[in-house]
């Protein structure tokens, strides 16, 4: 029907470029009919989701027919009692992604600006455009270090929103705690800061802040934090906003009242009381880093060192078809195209004999593409 052209999307949709997951392990499973596949390609947690939360889960299903509770308070209470915080100072959502949405419906008008670390997670880019507002990026350095006189000489008087992605996601390089201090003093005070710091609990230098402290002291910042990370608890999307209670009054006003499932906040609850298998996952994470650093610097790989649970790996020219090939041997890693680093790849770290699999799979590769072009040279 003709009359159906008629119907015109808003304007501000033209600037969205839907987000592109990792492949699903199913999906590799089936399209290459591979009986063996190992996804390192959306930094969850290979070790899986907190056992006393899978216990819950399994105990809360019924009463479905209810509403979950619209204020989350359980959760509220216990990630407010873990982080030393007060319940009005959190907000719980559908995952960090369902944050980043809803800020950016608060704050952003048509034509305002978000400043961006680039390259960084783009949901960010994709709530600006959302709201018609302006993305503008400010580059990493040449070794993916933040440049806070980059950033703060791109602020403007329409800009809303600075965005620090700590550890930052592709590079899992991270923005020091001298650098976020001197940028919470430096910032005219119209703006706010938005620091997700989804991948906090993976860092260990020293020198690395969360960015919690500042919120407790009353800043202009809001942390985002998920339980699809180190919680294990992707599938089941929850995450949260921690801020100064006046920024979180303002974004309630734009949260849908049922935005978290009451399975997800009964685990979500247990999970961030499961101390022990925090630390576990921070162990295997931290072990995992180390081999897999170790490995690359034996195949010559440069490699940027991460305060994460994914690793950048550069691979020249070849990184394309490199990934082509582990994803044929059933290991999805994750493409750096999405981010314009098409000479690079992603890959999330895995359990000891994640890693293990990938380390021989990218070797056999290597070795294979040097066969290569020792022939192609000769020809
Ligand atoms: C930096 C960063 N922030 C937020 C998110 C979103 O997390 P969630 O699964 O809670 O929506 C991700 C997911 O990959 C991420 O990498």
């Amino acid at each position: 029907m003709d009359k159906i052209n008629l119907i015109k999307h808003r304007k501000a949709l033209n600037h969205i470029v839907p987000y592109t997951p990792g492949k699903p392990l199913w999906e590799v499973q089936r399209e290459l009919g591979l009986t063996r596949v190992i996804k390192l390609a959306s930094n969850e947690n290979p070790i899986g989701p907190s056992p006393i939360a899978l216990e819950i889960i399994s105990n809360s299903l019924c009463e479905f027919n209810r509403y979950p509770d619209a204020h989350a308070v359980e959760l509220k209470t216990a990630i407010a009692s873990k982080l030393s915080l007060t319940a009005e100072q959190l907000i719980v959502t559908n995952g960090a992604d369902e944050l980043i949405t809803l800020i950016s419906e608060t704050y952003l008008e048509p034509d305002d600006e978000i400043i961006v670390p680039s390259p960084s997670f783009s949901e960010y880019d994709f709530g600006a455009h959302l709201m018609g507002a302006k993305v503008v990026p400010v580059p990493l350095d040449h070794e993916y270090q933040f440049n806070l006189d980059m950033i703060l000489s791109a602020v403007t008087d329409r800009t809303k929103l600075v965005y620090i992605c700590s550890p930052n996601n592709p590079t899992g390089t991270y923005f020091p705690k001298n650098m976020l201090e001197q940028l919470l003093q430096s910032l005219p005070n119209h703006i706010l800061v938005v620091f997700d710091s989804a991948y906090s609990h993976y860092a260990t230098n020293k020198d690395y802040t969360d960015g919690l402290e500042y919120v407790r002291s009353g800043y202009p910042i809001i942390v985002l934090q998920t339980f699809s990370k180190i919680y294990g608890l992707a599938g089941l999307r929850v995450g949260f906003g921690a801020a100064p209670e006046s920024i979180i009054q303002s974004i309630v006003h734009v949260k849908e009242p049922f935005n978290v499932n009451s399975i997800a906040q009964v685990a979500a609850t247990a999970a961030i009381r499961d101390q022990e298998h925090l630390e576990e996952s921070i162990k295997v994470n931290t072990e995992g880093r180390e081999q897999l650093y170790k490995a690359f610097t034996e195949l010559e790989l440069r490699f940027t060192e991460s305060m994460s649970n994914f690793i950048l790996v550069y691979l020249g020219k070849n990184a394309k078809e490199i990934y082509q090939q582990l994803l044929a041997h059933g290991v999805i890693v994750r493409y750096g195209d999405t981010w314009g680093l098409p000479e690079h790849i992603r890959i999330s770290i895995g359990t000891t004999e994640e890693n293990h699999i990938l380390i021989e799979e990218i070797s056999s590769i290597l070795l294979k593409l040097q066969l290569y072009n020792v022939k192609e040279e000769q020809k």
